[in-house]
C-alpha cells in the first residue's frame, strides 16, 4: 500500500544534526542548528530554571492533568507581560489572545492554521531568505507563499529600500512574516527608524503582519528586541506574534512558547482566543505541563525574573564577543577581505559569503558544520573552537 511512498530529503537543518552526531572526528564543531553553547561548549541548564525544578521537586509523585487547550493562564499572563510590558495600554485592556504553544514553531502552525481557515483568500509573504520552516508550515496550513527582498549579500545588511518597493505592492489582507530581531539565517535587523517606516506602511496597505520571535534579548535588550510588535501595539494595529522559549529559557525539548494575537478590543480578543483553542484541539488537543510551569515560575517570582534577565544578558554578551573574536582573527588572517557585517549582524546567526560547495568543503574537511545556505551559529563558537574554526574558514575562503 506504502510502496508510492517517496524518501524525504530531510529537513536542511536537522538533518545536517544528525550527521554531526555521526562524525566520529573529536574536532567537529556544531555551527548549523540554533542552540545557543556556553563557553565551556555546553547547551547550559539555565540557573534560574534549575531553581524553578527544586521548587517543582515536591510534585513529582502527583499526576499532571491536561492543561486547557490555551494553557496554564498565569503562564499566558507572564508572557503578555514580558512582550508588550506589564503597562501596556493593550495588555490591561484585555485586547491580547495569547495561547501557549509547542515551542514557537507550533504558534507559527497555530497561526497559519487560524489564518488560513478565516482568511483563505490571503498569501504570505516571508523574506528572502528566511527560516526554511516558515515557508513549510504557511504551506502546509494552505497558504500560497511568495518572498519579499530583504537580505542584500554585497552589504550583508537589510535592502530597506527594495523591500518596502515589494511591500508597497502587496494585496491588501495578505499576511507578511517580519522577524523582530536577530533576523534568522542573517543576523541582519531593521533599526529601529526603518521599523518606524515599515510600519505605518503595513496599517496604510491593510496587511497582516505576523511577527515571529525567538531570539528576545539576544541582540540587544529583552525590551529593545521587542521594539517592532510595541510600535504596532501604539499604531493601533491588529497582528499577530509568535514567541519562543527554547533559545532564551535553554528549554529547546520542552516545546514552550506562546502565540499573542493583538487585537482592538476585548470582545474581539475573547472571539478570537475562541478560535485558537480550537485551532489548538484540532492540531493536538492541549499544550504539555512541564515547560509552562517552569517559565510561569521564573517570571512570576522577582528574584528569578532578575536572574533569568541576567542569564539572558550574558549569552547576548557572549556571542557579541564571539562575533568580535571572529572578525578580527578572520580580518587578520584574510587583510584583502571584509568581515565588517559579522559585527552589523546580530543574534545567533550571521549569513557568511560562502558558496553550498564551500559549505560542504568546510564540513568533509575540517568538521565544521554550518548549513549549506552559509548560515553559521555564531552561539556554537567558543575561544578553544575559534582558532580551528578560523582555520577552517581562512582556507575555504581564499582558494
Ligand atoms: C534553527 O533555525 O536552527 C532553529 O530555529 C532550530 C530549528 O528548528 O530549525
Amino acid at each position: 500500500m506504502f510502496h508510492s511512498v517517496e524518501q524525504s530529503p530531510g529537513d536542511p537543518i536537522l538533518s545536517l544534526v544528525e550527521d554531526f552526531k555521526r562524525d566520529k572526528r573529536a574536532e567537529k564543531v556544531n555551527l548549523s542548528i540554533g542552540l545557543y553553547y556556553d563557553e565551556a561548549g555546553q547547551v547550559p541548564q539555565l540557573a534560574c530554571i534549575r531553581k524553578a525544578y527544586e521548587r517543582l521537586a515536591n510534585t513529582w509523585d502527583k499526576p499532571e492533568l491536561y492543561l486547557p487547550m490555551e494553557g496554564l493562564a498565569s503562564y499566558r499572563q507572564a508572557v503578555q507581560h514580558m512582550l508588550f510590558g506589564e503597562e501596556s495600554e493593550a495588555v490591561k485592556a484585555g485586547r491580547i489572545a495569547t495561547v501557549q504553544t509547542l515551542g514557537g514553531s507550533g504558534a507559527l502552525k497555530i497561526g497559519a492554521d487560524f489564518l488560513h481557515r478565516y482568511f483563505p483568500q490571503a498569501d504570505l509573504w516571508v523574506s528572502r531568505p528566511t527560516w526554511e520552516n516558515h515557508i513549510a508550515i504557511f504551506a502546509g496550513a494552505g497558504f500560497t507563499t511568495h518572498e519579499y527582498p530583504y537580505f542584500d549579500p554585497k552589504t550583508g545588511g537589510v535592502d530597506f529600500e527594495a523591500m518596502c518597493a515589494c511591500i508597497r505592492q502587496i494585496p491588501a489582507g495578505d499576511v507578511v512574516l517580519l522577524h523582530p530581531c536577530c533576523h534568522n539565517p542573517t543576523g541582519a535587523d531593521l533599526s529601529e527608524a526603518q521599523w518606524d517606516v515599515l510600519i505605518p506602511l503595513l496599517k496604510e496597505r491593510r496587511l497582516v503582519p505576523f511577527l515571529d520571535l525567538a531570539y528576545q534579548g539576544l541582540g540587544s535588550t529583552l525590551e529593545a528586541d521587542v521594539y517592532a510588535a510595541r510600535a504596532m501595539v501604539k499604531a493601533g494595529m491588529a497582528f499577530l506574534l509568535s514567541n519562543s522559549f527554547s533559545k532564551v529559557f535553554s528549554l529547546y525539548g520542552d516545546r514552550i512558547g506562546a502565540l499573542s494575537v493583538v487585537c482592538q478590543d476585548e470582545e474581539t480578543a475573547e472571539r478570537l482566543l475562541s478560535q485558537l483553542k480550537v485551532t489548538v484541539r484540532r492540531n493536538y488537543s492541549s499544550p504539555p505541563v512541564r515547560g509552562a510551569q517552569l517559565v510561569n515560575i521564573v517570571l512570576n517570582d522577582k528574584e528569578l525574573a532578575r536572574l533569568w534577565r541576567e542569564e539572558v544578558a550574558a549569552m547576548g554578551a557572549r556571542i557579541r564577543a564571539m562575533r568580535q573574536s571572529l572578525h578580527t582573527q578572520l580580518s587578520t588572517r584574510l587583510p584583502g577581505q571584509d568581515f565588517q557585517y559579522l559585527l552589523a549582524q546580530r543574534g545567533m546567526f550571521s549569513m557568511m559569503k560562502l558558496t553550498p560547495a564551500q559549505a560542504d568543503r568546510l564540513r568533509e574537511e575540517y568538521g565544521v558544520y554550518i548549513l549549506r545556505s552559509g548560515r553559521v551559529c555564531m552561539a556554537g563558537l567558543n575561544e578553544q573552537n575559534l582558532p580551528p574554526v578560523v582555520n577552517a574558514l581562512a582556507a575555504v575562503f581564499s582558494t
